[in-house]
């Protein structure tokens, strides 16, 4: 699927363009906390002001009920205006025909959190035709968001042309070349919290894949499945039956080592997964992949022309249990940009990724968290439809 890119329009110059992005990004304290969303959105919009064009900005913050003003994109605007120098202002929807009239060429505006409007989620047709309004052309450019059939998404498509930002393209161009043309070996690493979630991704690329390296909350449910007892780890027993499909699955890697303690770091050793496996004490959990089981991964990703990541092998965010997530974002990165392809993304991902200041070295660190699983898995995404060829 090829995606209509803004670069192929010729005369921006004084158009009003509604640039949908997604700067839902973590917040700590009112302050933004991670800027990766907005950076990797400002190569569209600076685009779009050099074109002279009027840039009407579009996003969501979290998943609020109605008008919440802990959810506001105040400081979202003060970031994005400090990083482009320039003057951004934020708008609410009922003011913004009267504000876009008196915008000059070449500047840009942002609006209140579009979540707080009631319809947006339900694809309202009026608020799409409103938010149509506004504009003369539509560009979507948050990928993260374009999974989701909203009036700010698909719905406003319906009534402009529409195209696709840069960082839309990037995304999608590259998780294609995955997706169609994965040279061999293709090594998927997945982890993460939920099983259910990585179910269908899981189904889309083994017959693809050469190998799926397997860590965080799908371990857990797959040895409770074999009838291991693995304490207060989180597991998904209506999995069941497919976490022992798994199991059988030759392409499927499992961990052959784990780390036990409990959620706060305490107690914590390394338990080999073998037939006497067994969290003994009852307030322990699985809480990261062992040692040994980073080095097996490690003669996987080493082979490895086509790397996926996504998911935290562990509890990464409490020590001791970052070893094999950072482990895994480290040989991934060693490997990617040169010798493998290498694709992950996803919130924490991420932000992981990033404090590790990796980067750079890793082709495409997607934005996008569910668009990026249901778009490998194989789903149409109605924001990509909306642009597309
Ligand atoms: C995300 O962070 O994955 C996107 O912004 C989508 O957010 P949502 O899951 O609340 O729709």
């Amino acid at each position: 699927m090829k995606v209509r890119s803004i670069a192929s329009v010729k005369n921006l110059f004084g158009k009003r363009v509604l640039l949908r992005v997604d700067f839902n990004v973590p917040m700590k304290n009112g302050r933004v906390k991670e800027k990766y969303k907005i950076e990797k959105s400002l190569p569209t919009i600076k685009y779009l002001l050099h074109h002279d064009a009027k840039v009407i900005l579009v996003s969501h913050l979290g998943r609020p009920k109605g008008a919440d003003k802990k959810l506001s994109l105040k400081p979202v605007e003060k970031v994005l205006a400090k990083i482009l120098g320039k003057k951004v202002g934020l708008v609410e929807l009922k003011n913004a025909a009267q504000k876009i009239a008196k915008m000059a060429d070449g500047s840009v505006i942002l609006l209140e959190n579009i979540r707080f409007i009631k319809g947006e989620d339900k694809n309202d047709a009026k608020l799409a035709k409103s938010l149509a309004e506004l504009a003369d052309i539509f560009v979507l450019d948050g990928f993260a968001v374009a999974h989701r059939d909203v009036a700010s998404v698909s719905g406003v498509a319906k009534h402009l042309p529409s195209y696709a930002g840069l960082l839309l393209a990037e995304e999608v161009k590259g998780l294609n070349q995955v997706l169609l043309k994965p040279k061999k070996p293709f090594v998927v690493i997945l982890g993460g919290a939920k099983m259910e979630t990585k179910i269908p991704l899981i189904k889309k690329l083994l017959p693809q894949a050469t190998n799926i390296l397997v860590g965080g909350g799908i371990v857990n449910t797959c040895l409770w499945a074999k009838g291991y007892k693995v304490g207060r780890s989180i597991i998904e027993k209506e999995h069941k039956k497919t976490a022992l499909a798994f199991l059988k699955n030759k392409k499927i890697i499992m961990p052959v080592d784990v780390v036990v303690g409990s959620a706060d770091g305490q107690g914590v050793r390394v338990v080999p997964v073998d037939a006497k496996f067994k969290v003994k004490d009852a307030k322990f959990g699985i809480y990261d992949i062992g040692p040994k089981t980073i080095s097996l991964f490690a003669k996987y990703i080493k082979k490895a022309n086509t790397l996926v990541w996504n998911g935290a092998m562990g509890m990464f965010e409490q020590h001791p249990y970052q070893f094999g997530s950072r482990s895994v974002a480290r040989l991934m990165a060693t490997r990617a940009k040169g010798r493998a392809y290498g694709v992950t993304g996803g919130g924490e991902t991420v932000e992981l990724v990033k404090k590790l200041k990796l980067l750079d070295e890793i082709d495409l660190v997607s934005t996008g968290g569910g668009a990026m699983l249901e778009f490998l898995s194989g789903q149409r995404l109605p924001g990509v439809q909306a642009v597309s060829k």
